[in-house]
């Protein structure tokens, strides 16, 4: 997740910046930079990796000057994050710089032909291509105007970007495409604010423009206008913000799960970005420290977690032997230390953990590495624990998850399973290049995938105003969808305190189903796959007992009204990337029930973010 703050007006540009930047402290940082129009007409630029103190201290030493700037953070980057890779990015003749937040996926091809061109590049990222497009349209005459929109034309991919340019020293532009996190407006007197998050500018005003996606806005000190991409002005409302700082970290949401699960899009974005070569087909996570020889030594897997991370570890079973063709395991990490697991140079455990912190996971994972096992981990929370002792992980880059249940650190966990065995699978030749780059384009849509399912939010609240006063829920799945239905019915009773089960539907007639009746709603996965017709019967079984049946099912599916009470329908995803979008109508349903019964959703009773004892 990215942090974003821009300014113009009568202060010191710095000061506001780095100000901002720092209000957005809790989504963290691997890099932090700003740059002013000085007044001697440059551009003058400040960059550090690390946390934001270490910019400041370089600030402290060579203060800026200038009343118009840009500033921005990455957090829990992949990779050595680096002063040449941090934003903001200045253009190869200083003529533009950029701060962006988002993808551009087809940034490869883009930066080719740049090059071709003549452009030299400085840095790695995908955000250099913006600043020097932009350039290159305003050295063949156009306004900047016109070269931020051609430049944003020929981006693929969600992204957010601010611009300014020695040019216009009076001007600031702003653009957002599809749902890569937020650009605000802050509207000042005689002074206006961009930020990524509305606590960033709290402190100067509360009169705020939120941009849609394709909307952009050219801010002078006095006044702002909106257009979409083709210059037409559009009707901008203007919010006044009512929160304090804290609440305002929300932005503008009522909760941070509610927030967490609508920042899935762009946290599912940040997850890939820089891991993927959508041109090539190919996976890169330097962290995990792969090689041949080691992939191909291992011979088995073991999986282990807690909670909604166990039950990601459930999903990534299936994309571990069918992708990578390797043998896998799934263990509660309080269970594994007790029972005496075989482990050799053969077996890979992988730890599953936002916080990298949960005290049964991390003494499962010291058992493994004294049994000789090569630890991997999979963590939200960098620089934790987890990451220490392990020999290689994946961070899921999802920014910080505040409310105690958890979401986006679920979807981003099934994503990192994924790509690790995508790279597990070319390096143990157990997956053809044309099966690979197959795997990798499913991804590129995914993030639109789930943003569309958050566009259906309130069919998921009327939903739970229907059904909030039931007192058990059956959650039935098959296949990886199993691991959806146990994870859909841990967000119910966690945050509403409804008993609910997840159950592997094929199970139901072995016992369970003599608990259905017309009091306990059954949420049926029955999404369009190889076992769509298996759980279709489940339910016509669970319909022959006067169950009321909810099924989450895929989009022009119209039969499975005939056999259902209600459906809350989804895109059509490829099999082992349904988790990440059936799992959110789920997570939805499971804040309005909580939401409608008054119940503290975000620090629900008995609960911690990170249950760091046994
Ligand atoms: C999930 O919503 C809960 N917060 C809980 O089950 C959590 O997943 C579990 O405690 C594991 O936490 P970790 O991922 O930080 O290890």
């Amino acid at each position: 997740m990215c942090g974003i703050v821009g300014y113009i007006g009568s202060r010191e540009a710095s000061a506001v910046v780095v100000g901002g930047l720092k209000r957005l402290e809790y989504r963290g940082y691997d890099s932090a930079g700003v740059a002013v129009l000085a007044q001697n007409g440059h551009i003058e630029l400040r960059r550090d990796v690390g946390k934001l103190s270490n910019l400041q201290a370089t600030l402290q030493e060579a203060p800026l000057s200038g009343h118009i700037g840009i500033g921005h953070t990455r957090w829990a980057t992949h990779g050595a994050p680096s002063q040449r890779n941090a934003h903001p990015h200045v253009s190869m003749n200083g003529r533009v710089v950029v701060v962006h937040n988002g993808i551009v996926e087809n940034f490869l091809s883009l930066r080719e032909e740049l090059e071709a061109e003549g452009v030299r590049f400085e840095s790695d990222t995908d955000t250099e291509v913006i600043v020097q497009m932009v350039e290159r349209y305003l050295e063949a005459g156009e306004s900047l105007e016109t070269a931020v929109r051609r430049t944003l034309r020929q981006l693929k991919g969600a992204n957010a970007v601010v611009v300014m340019s020695i040019d216009r020293p009076d001007t600031l532009l702003c653009a957002r495409l599809g749902n890569a996190g937020g650009i605000t407006l802050g509207l000042g007197q005689d002074e206006m604010f961009i930020a990524s998050d509305i606590p960033a500018i709290l402190d100067y005003t509360r009169e705020m423009v939120f941009l849609e996606s394709r909307q952009m806005a050219r801010l002078t000190r006095h006044a702002y206008v909106v257009t979409d991409l083709d210059g037409r002005p559009v009707r901008a409302e203007v919010h006044s913000i009512g929160w304090d700082p804290v609440s305002a970290a929300k932005g503008e949401f009522k909760h941070f799960m509610q927030k967490e699960i609508f920042e899935q899009p762009q946290a599912l974005i940040d997850t890939v970005r820089g891991r993927v070569d959508f041109e090539n087909g190919r996976v890169y996570l330097p962290e995990m420290n792969l090689t041949p020889e080691l992939a191909q030594r291992i011979q088995k897997l073991i999986i282990i977690a807690c909670g909604t991370s166990y039950y990601s570890g459930l999903a990534g079973k299936f994309m571990f032997e069918s992708i990578a063709r390797l043998p896998t395991e799934v263990a509660y990490a309080s269970e594994f230390r007790y029972y005496d697991p075989i482990i050799d140079e053969g077996t890979a455990v992988l730890a599953i953990t936002q916080s990298g912190e949960t005290a049964d996971t991390l003494a499962a994972c010291e058992l493994a590495k004294e049994m000789g096992a090569t630890l991997w981990s999979i963590v939200n929370a960098v620089g934790s624990q987890s990451t220490r002792i392990s020999h290689g992980y994946i961070p899921m880059q999802a920014g910080p998850e505040i409310g105690v249940a958890s979401t986006k650190a679920f979807t981003t966990s099934l994503v990192d399973q994924y790509l690790l065995a995508c790279a597990l699978g070319e390096l143990r030749g157990a997956v053809s290049a044309a099966r690979l780059r197959q795997l990798v384009d499913d991804l590129a849509q995914l993030p639109n995938l789930a943003g569309q399912v958050l566009d259906h939010d309130d069919e998921y609240e009327a939903m739970a105003w229907h059904f909030f006063k039931a007192h058990n829920f059956l959650y039935l799945g098959r296949g990886i969808n199993y691991a959806v239905a146990r994870e859909g019915a841990l967000k119910l009773k966690e945050i509403s305190y409804i008993h609910a089960e997840g159950y592997p539907a094929g199970e139901m007639k072995h016992g369970p189903i003599a608990l259905i009746d017309e009091t306990m709603p059954v949420v049926a996965l029955a999404t369009q796959d190889h076992l769509y017709d298996k759980m279709i019967s489940q339910i016509q079984q669970a319909k022959a007992r006067n169950g009321v049946v909810l099924a989450v099912a895929t989009e022009g599916d119209e039969a499975i009204r005939q056999e259902t009470d209600y459906v809350f329908y989804v895109p059509a995803t490829p099999p082992l990337l349904a988790p990440v979008v059936n799992t959110i109508p789920l997570q939805l349903f499971a804040y309005h029930v909580a939401v409608r019964l008054g119940c503290d959703v975000d620090q629900p009773r008995n609960l911690a973010k990170s249950v760091t004892v046994e």
